[in-house]
Formats: C-alpha cells, sequence, structure tokens
C-alpha cells in the first residue's frame, strides 16, 4: 500500500516537471508596469484579475495596410496581451493587400504555425542549409516556420490576405531583415561590404525604407 501511494506521487510528480518544469501557479498575468525577466514578466497579484484579464479583442480589426509593404502584423504578444505571459503561447493577426508582402524576417523566440482564412499566400523559409521550403497557402491551409529562420509571407491573389500566426512563446520577437539594414542607421559602407550590395541599391533602399547613415 504504502509502496503503491510512493509510486503514485513519484508519476504525478514526474508528470508535473514534464508538463512544465518552471512554473508553479495557474497562471502569470504580465505586470507591464515591471522589467521583462528572462523568464518573461512578473505576474499581477491574482487579487486584481477578472475574466477579462484572460480576453483580448484587438484581433478583430482589419492591421492598416497603407504602408510601403502592403501588410500589417497586429500582435496579441506579452506587451498587448498580459494573460500569454508564461503560457509559451501568443498569435498575431496578419493582413495583406494585394501585392503587400510581409518581407522577409525571423522571429528569435519560437516557432510559428500560419492559419489562412482568407485570400490566397505565397509562404516559405529557408533553412540553415539554405534549402528552400515555399508553398501557395490557400484558405484553411497551415504552415510552420521553425524558431529562428528565415520566412516571409506574399499576398498570392487578388485581395486581401488574412492569415492568424500562432508561436510557442509569448514573445517571439520580430526582425524584418529589410527594415534592419535600411531602416536603420547601419553605416551604408558596412551595408555594402556586409551584403555584396552596390551602392546605388543600399541608397535606393533606405530612400524607401527610411535609413540613415
Ligand atoms: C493608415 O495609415 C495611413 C498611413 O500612415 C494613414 O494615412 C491612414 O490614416 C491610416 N488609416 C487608418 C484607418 O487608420
Amino acid at each position: 500500500m504504502a509502496a503503491s501511494m510512493v509510486s503514485l506521487l513519484v508519476i504525478v510528480l514526474l508528470g508535473t516537471f514534464a508538463l512544465e518544469p518552471t512554473f508553479a501557479q495557474d497562471f502569470c498575468v504580465a505586470d507591464l508596469s515591471s522589467e521583462l525577466t528572462p523568464s518573461g514578466y512578473p505576474c499581477k497579484p491574482a487579487s486584481s484579475l477578472n475574466s477579462d484579464s484572460f480576453v483580448f479583442t484587438g484581433l478583430e480589426t482589419a492591421g492598416n495596410v497603407s504602408n510601403n509593404i502592403g501588410a500589417a502584423v497586429t500582435p496579441a504578444f506579452s506587451a498587448q496581451f498580459p494573460a500569454v505571459n508564461g503560457l509559451g503561447v501568443s498569435i498575431a493577426r496578419l493582413d495583406i493587400a494585394p501585392n503587400g508582402v510581409i518581407p522577409l524576417h525571423i522571429h528569435p523566440g519560437g516557432n510559428e504555425i500560419l492559419l489562412v482564412v482568407k485570400g490566397v499566400i505565397n509562404a516559405g523559409f529557408i533553412s540553415s542549409s539554405n534549402v528552400v521550403y515555399s508553398k501557395t497557402l490557400n484558405v484553411g491551409d497551415l504552415m510552420v516556420f521553425p524558431q529562428g529562420l528565415l520566412h516571409y509571407q506574399i499576398n498570392a491573389g487578388e485581395s486581401t490576405a488574412i492569415a492568424f500566426a500562432s508561436f510557442s512563446s509569448p514573445i517571439p520577437g520580430l526582425q524584418i531583415v529589410a527594415l534592419s539594414l535600411f531602416a536603420s542607421n547601419l553605416p551604408s559602407a558596412v551595408i555594402e561590404k556586409t551584403t555584396f550590395l552596390a551602392d546605388s541599391e543600399v541608397k535606393r533602399l533606405k530612400a524607401f525604407l527610411g535609413g540613415s547613415g
């Protein structure tokens, strides 16, 4: 009897650790007034929470695609939806106008799974062995983009496309290569040396995307 109780306890404990080794609470809604730490934001006191603390309505409306990429990413990461803090998940809405693009980018902190809900999207990623995996996705199709790999989404149809991207992190991060290079103050000479691009093309891209230097 005692032995079987111990076995049961061991199994329960192992199960708990396997599921979530660092998490000893039901939830940890982010206190955004505190500093972000490597393990996320500190928790708001449970007494300050209610049902609305676990609901986000910011993905109901389309993002504004009147910009130079013809697309908008509306995130529900910890900063916008504090309830995902500590839970290992988040989501974003993508709106892509005809001819629009979510330019080549990475999420340093999480894997992505994309669900197309309107229109047609050509999406792809490039592995660290430089193999390209790309596909034209229709409504209802899913595609995964492994953490840290370069990927893109292009509207491949005649109407605005909408997709939802879920992430395996509440703070997946978003780094768009063209903006990092051509909307920053990285000196043109350094860009040309490190990318092998011509000076005229670097200047054109900086003018288009707002970079300096
Ligand atoms: C969308 O963005 C453009 C460019 O910034 C702006 O002129 C326009 O007012 C915005 N539209 C809406 C509905 O916010």
